[in-house]
């Protein structure tokens, strides 16, 4: 399975870290694109030196260069995840208007009808961003904010990413091992 991994200039790279990481223990190829400012929020909000963070992917491109081969739909790339998508780069995967890499690589899953799953993160969101979601899901794109699930009690901020990105593993079809699946009706408590 080759995947690739747009990380943008949104909080919460770690998001993209983890899911790389998950994606190497699985032996999946991924291509990972890095944007200026996802640099800098890797730099920012966590502890991973920047040549680390490529070490986790198969192959690293260079946002600026439209010639690599995700750039083209020729390549068989199974899917696409970009993990976090910052409203920028949502904006210009919506509008088909591919400045970089991400945006290029994500607007040829559209238009080859693969799977492609925009993180976004932003909060409070203004009207242009909700259209720009409803834009991009329109047009095929899953749109997954990592959002907490507090059904999971969770005890640490690793099992709140971990929960999110073993969320993102199972809409990819990939195992997720650690996923804590909403209860059956046998197994939850009745209410009090
Ligand atoms: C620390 C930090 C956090 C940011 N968080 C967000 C965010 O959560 N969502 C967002 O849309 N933009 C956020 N931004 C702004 C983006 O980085 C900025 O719009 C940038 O131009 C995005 O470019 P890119 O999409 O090419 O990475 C943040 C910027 C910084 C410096």
């Amino acid at each position: 399975m080759k995947i690739a991994v747009g990380i943008s200039g949104a909080s919460g790279a770690i998001y993209g870290i983890r899911l790389l990481e998950a994606l190497k223990r699985q032996g999946v190829e991924t291509h990972l694109v890095i944007s200026a400012w996802g640099e800098y929020t890797i730099r920012e909000e966590t502890e991973w030196p920047l040549e680390r963070v490529k070490a986790l992917a198969s192959h690293c491109h260079d946002p600026a260069d439209m010639a690599a081969p995700i750039s083209s739909g020729s390549y068989p790339l199974d899917a696409m995840v970009v993990c976090p998508c910052s409203m920028k780069t949502l904006a210009g995967i919506a509008s088909g208007y591919s400045e970089d890499l991400i945006m290029r690589a994500a607007d040829v899953c559209l238009k080859e009808r693969r799977a492609l799953i925009l993180c976004t993160r932003e909060t409070p969101l203004s009207r242009i961003h909700i259209e720009n979601m409803l834009r991009a899901t329109d047009a095929g794109a899953i749109i997954m904010p990592p959002m907490p699930a507090f059904y999971t009690k969770p005890a640490s901020v690793d099992e709140i990413v971990e929960q999110s990105v073993n969320r993102l593993l199972d809409r990819l079809g990939l195992p997720a091992d650690g996923l804590k699946r909403w209860k059956t009706e046998q197994e939850r408590q009745p209410p009090r």
